[in-house]
């Protein structure tokens, strides 16, 4: 890991109706106008629902055959800058995005469907969309808070579990993402939407028949919690001593996380959130 000083946390506050914090709405004009090329293709998630892994499987798509240097000696994200992230000391992910030698560029945004710079729908962009069930996505999320320095702090985990439901984390409301995005795709043959439990579940049939081995045996979870390129260990805004980014990869953890009340509470909360009857995610496989 790079040693540097971590910077103190910073405040959430409502940004047009979305929680966030000023890393990710410094350069909101820069990114509005945003010059997307027709050929770009955006990876957009609510943070924590395996945007990394679907980013390392395009990389490898795209660019596996053609650069394998890429592999050893240029970190996931900054092959796939994160296009609104400004933190101090830091190229800008927009500088990072102008700067990318690649065509395709492979391009990382947490913006809710909202938040998108408008040139991405007048070129047409391709856009991969990945959600993971609430209950995963939000214990994910409590690990990172706790060891990214750039997220305000996650305090203990029944106040977290309060804070998710209300929406008051980076990026706003899960349920508002998720729906936004859905009902967006409904309308946008471009937008292609995803589910990290459908990967996982490809990821261990593929493991037991050994198929499609070039991509597949290196985006296994082990395989990417060891590879420095892709487990973010060269980040210098994590703090390690207080969790792994590559954490479990599984669907159901939450289950070592949830109480019988909360899961009660949880459950009768996303029914009012999630009343879209086409839009389901798995939260065991
Ligand atoms: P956990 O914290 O549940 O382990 P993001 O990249 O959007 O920040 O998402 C991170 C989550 O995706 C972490 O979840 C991480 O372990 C998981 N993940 C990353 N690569 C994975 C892989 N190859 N297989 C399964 N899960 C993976």
């Amino acid at each position: 890991m790079i040693s540097m000083e971590l910077p103190s946390r910073p405040e959430l506050f409502d940004f047009r109706g979305v929680s966030m914090t000023h890393f990710f709405t410094d350069n909101w004009e820069n990114v509005q106008n945003f010059k997307a090329r027709p050929d770009d293709v955006l990876i957009a998630t609510y943070p924590k629902a395996g945007t990394t892994w679907v980013s390392y499987i395009l990389d490898l798509l795209y660019f596996g055959q053609t650069s394998p240097e890429r592999q050893t000696s240029v970190p996931i994200y900054e092959r796939v800058p994160f296009l609104e992230l400004i933190v101090p000391k830091f190229v800008p992910g927009l500088d990072q995005v102008e700067r990318l030698p690649t065509s395709p560029r492979l391009i990382k945004t947490h913006f809710p469907v909202q938040f998108v710079p408008k040139s991405f729908w007048e070129q047409n962009c391709k856009i991969i969309y990945v959600a993971r069930n609430a209950k995963d996505n939000m214990v994910s999320y409590f690990h990172f808070d706790s060891m990214a320095m750039i997220e305000p702090d996650p305090g203990d985990w029944n106040n977290y579990f309060q804070r998710f439901m209300q929406g008051k984390v980076v990026t706003g409301s899960w349920y508002d993402h998720v729906n936004g995005w859905w009902k967006k795709k409904q309308t946008s043959p471009n937008v292609h939407y995803m589910f990290y439990e459908d990967l996982v579940e490809v990821a261990v049939l593929q493991s037991l028949f050994l198929v499609g081995k070039r991509i597949t045996g290196g985006v296994q979870f082990d395989k990417m919690k060891k590879n420095n390129m892709t487990n973010y260990s060269t980040h210098a805004r994590m703090d390690f001593k207080t969790g792994s980014f590559m954490r479990k990869g599984r669907v159901g953890d939450w289950k070592n996380h949830f109480t019988v009340a909360q899961n009660e509470e949880f459950d009768e909360d996303y029914k009012k959130k999630m009343k879209d009857p086409t839009l389901q995610l798995r939260t065991d496989l």
